[in-house]
């Protein structure tokens, strides 16, 4: 049993703002039923099209899910819409007192939600918001977009938190290695550098050197984790020329992996201008 805090059982027994708003001047929707969560979110706006006058939901989820939306609409009632694009899943957390951590992607929901009707309002698109980016976790439709953006909003550090903020990683587990090197790569972005400071001018050997040793300790280590590997085969001015092995030689994503995983690592270490290559069978 989850352990709820009074404000969230509140808005579940209770939800405020339930319904569609006919002829709303926006709406957001999100999810899917076969993903167990789907939220509709519709917004009346006053006569300027600033301010949110009124903001009702329907929602398939659970008691989170149901509150999350409640304090949602609860939240932005009276706001203007400019205002309202700040709002952040965590908003809708802390309105709550607080969601158990495994149940923080209602709050996700919740924002996506509101940033489909806003987008809806700008754009004039509807229905089901896509999400811009590539897929990542097929069993729930969650992008490489959303998964870095919840670990930056959130801080996540772990595969475990980012299934708990937005579902990816929790079906069949596949994508759990490319989560892993999502987070190894948004944090090490994110993070004020302390890292040793890059030589001005290598000769070859200590090029080769510092790539070796950048490859054993900020890539292998993630690789093999996943059930593959990488060699070292050649470095020729800054073309730097490597094999998979493993589970990474057939993955479908290597391509990825290896400019936005490999490369930055390689260039955040050792050199800016070192293009990283997959060796010709
Ligand atoms: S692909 Fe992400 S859990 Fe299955």
């Amino acid at each position: 049993m989850w352990d709820y805090t009074e404000k969230v059982k509140d808005h579940f027994l209770n939800p405020r703002n339930v319904g569609e708003i006919e002829n709303a001047d926006c709406m957001g929707e999100v999810g899917s039923l076969a993903c167990g969560d789907a939220l509709k979110l519709t917004l009346r706006l006053d006569e300027k099209k600033e301010k949110i006058v009124d903001a009702k939901f329907l929602t398939f989820g659970c008691a989170s899910a149901i509150a999350s939306s409640s304090a949602l609409t609860e939240i932005i009632k009276g706001m203007t819409i400019d205002s309202a694009a700040k709002v952040t899943n965590q908003d809708i957390a802390d309105y709550l007192g607080e969601l158990p951590e495994q149940k923080m992607h209602c709050s996700v929901m919740g924002r996506e939600a509101l940033e489909a009707a806003i987008a809806n309002l700008r754009t004039g698109k509807t229905g089901v918001v896509e999400l811009e980016g590539r897929v990542v976790c097929t069993c729930f439709g969650v992008t490489e977009t959303e998964i870095e953006r919840v670990i930056k909003e959130n801080s996540l550090t772990e595969v475990e938190q980012v299934t708990n903020y937005c579902k990816a990683g929790g079906g069949c587990g596949g994508c759990r290695g490319e989560i892993e090197r999502i987070l190894l790569r948004t944090n090490a972005a994110a993070k004020p550098t302390v890292k040793p400071s890059k030589p001005g001018r290598l000769t070859v050997m200590q090029k080769i050197k510092m790539i070796d040793e950048t490859i054993a300790r900020e890539i292998r280590p993630s690789l093999v984790q996943d059930g593959g590997d990488i060699e070292l085969v050649d470095v020729e001015g800054s073309r730097v020329i490597v094999a998979l092995r493993g589970a990474c030689s057939s993955c479908p994503a290597s391509p990825v992996t290896m400019k936005d995983f490999i490369q930055a690592k390689l260039r955040e270490f050792v050199a800016d201008d070192l293009v990283v290559e997959e060796e010709k069978q």
